[in-house]
C-alpha cells in the first residue's frame, strides 16, 4: 500500500491546455494555459484548438513538473480526460498521457470530464466537502447536468439540457453584444454595475429536471436586433445584469425543484458557470432561506483545469480503476 500517491493529470478537452500534479488530495501544481486564439471567433474553433494543445502541451507539462517540486520519476499514475470534449483536442492529451505512462511504466487512468468537475470539490484546499449522496449541478460551456452522486464512481444523471448549455447562453448572447469569447466572465463583470430588473427575458417551461436555453437565446437575439448600437452601449450593464439574472434564476429554480423531490440537501455546483459572482451570491442567499447547503469549488477549480482530473485520478488509483492501453471504446464517454 502506497502512503502518498503522486498523480500527473492532463486536461485538453476544449480550449484550455492544463497539467496538474497532485500528492493525494493536495494540488502541488496546476498550470492552465487558456487559448486566446478563439476570442475573436465568438466560440472555440476545434481545428485551431487541437493545434494549440499540440503547441502548448510540452511547455505546460514542463512548468507543472517544475512548480510541483517533484521529479517525473516519482509519479505513480497518469490521469487524463478521455471525454466528453472535442475529439482532436482529446487526442492530443490522450496520446501524451499514454506515452508518458508507457515510458514511466505506470498505470493510465481515464477520466470523464464532467465527473471531474463534480469531484473537484474534494481537492483539499476547498473550504468544505459534501457527504454522499449529494446532488451535483454541472454548468459549463458544453453541458448543464443534474446528477445524483452516490460515491466517487457512482453517478446517476437526472437532468440535462435539451438544447444549449448554460455557458453557451452566456457566450452566444455575449457574441450578439460583440463581447469576445468566452463572454461569461465579461457579462459577469459588466452585470455587477447593472440593474437586473430593468429588462425582462422569458424563462422556459420544462417540467422535469431538464433545462432549455434556446428560447431565451432567441428572445435575447430579437431584443438585441431591435436596438441601436448606441442603445446597447449605453445600457450594456443593465442588459447584462438582466440576462444574467434570468440564466441564474433558471438554474436556481431547478435546484429547489430537485431538493423538493429528492429531499437531498447537499448540492455541489461546479463547471465554468459556477465561477459567476452573482450565482455564488444567490447560492448563499438560497442557503439562508432554505435547508439547502451548497458547495462550490474554488474559482481555480471551477473553470477547466487539470487539478480536477488529478483528484478524480487519485480516487480511481485508490480503487485500482486503471484503463487498458488497448481499450479504444468510446461509448462510455460519449466522445
Ligand atoms: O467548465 P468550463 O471552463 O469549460 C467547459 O467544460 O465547457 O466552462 C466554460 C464556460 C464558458 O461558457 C464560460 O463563458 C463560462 O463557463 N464562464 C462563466 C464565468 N466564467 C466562465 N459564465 C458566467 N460567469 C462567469 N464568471
Ligand atoms: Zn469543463
Amino acid at each position: 500500500m502506497i502512503n502518498d500517491v503522486y498523480i500527473l493529470a492532463i486536461e485538453t478537452s476544449c480550449d484550455d491546455t492544463s497539467v496538474a500534479i497532485l500528492k493525494n488530495e493536495k494540488v502541488l501544481s496546476n498550470i492552465v494555459s487558456s487559448q486566446k486564439i478563439h476570442e475573436i471567433y465568438g466560440g472555440v474553433v476545434p481545428e485551431l484548438a487541437s493545434r494549440e494543445h499540440d503547441r502548448l502541451i510540452i511547455p505546460v507539462i514542463k512548468k507543472a513538473i517544475n512548480d510541483s517540486g517533484i521529479n517525473l520519476i516519482d509519479i505513480h499514475a497518469i490521469a487524463y480526460t478521455r471525454g466528453p470534449g472535442l475529439l482532436g483536442s482529446l487526442l492530443v492529451g490522450g496520446s501524451f498521457a499514454k506515452s508518458i505512462a508507457l515510458s514511466l511504466d505506470v498505470p493510465l487512468i481515464e477520466i470523464n470530464h464532467m465527473q471531474a468537475h463534480i469531484l473537484s470539490i474534494f481537492i483539499d484546499d476547498n473550504p468544505e466537502k459534501p457527504k454522499f449522496p449529494f446532488i451535483a449541478l454541472t454548468v459549463s460551456g458544453g453541458h448543464t447536468q443534474l446528477v445524483i452522486v452516490k460515491g466517487y464512481e457512482e453517478f446517476v444523471e437526472i437532468g440535462t439540457t435539451l438544447d444549449d448549455a448554460a455557458g453557451e447562453a452566456f457566450d452566444k448572447s455575449g457574441k450578439l453584444m460583440n463581447l469576445n469569447y468566452p463572454a461569461g466572465p465579461k457579462i459577469d463583470k459588466l452585470a455587477s454595475k447593472g440593474d437586473f430588473n430593468r429588462f425582462e427575458f422569458p424563462k422556459p417551461k420544462v417540467d422535469d429536471f431538464n433545462f432549455s436555453f434556446s428560447g431565451l437565446k432567441t428572445s435575447f437575439k430579437n431584443f438585441i436586433s431591435n436596438k441601436s448600437p448606441d442603445f446597447i452601449r449605453d445600457n450594456i450593464h443593465d442588459i447584462c445584469a438582466s440576462l444574467q439574472f434570468t440564466i441564474i434564476d433558471i438554474l436556481l429554480d431547478k435546484i429547489i425543484k430537485v431538493n423538493n423531490t429528492y429531499k437531498i440537501n447537499d448540492f455541489v455546483v461546479c463547471g465554468g458557470v459556477s465561477a459567476n459572482s452573482f450565482f455564488r451570491k444567490k447560492l448563499k442567499e438560497l442557503e439562508r432561506n432554505t435547508n439547502i447547503k451548497t458547495y462550490v469549488p474554488k474559482i481555480d477549480y471551477s473553470t477547466d483545469n487539470a487539478a480536477m482530473i488529478g483528484i478524480n485520478g487519485y480516487f480511481k488509483f485508490r480503487n485500482s480503476s486503471f484503463s487498458k492501453f488497448s481499450d479504444y471504446s468510446v461509448s462510455k464517454y460519449r466522445v
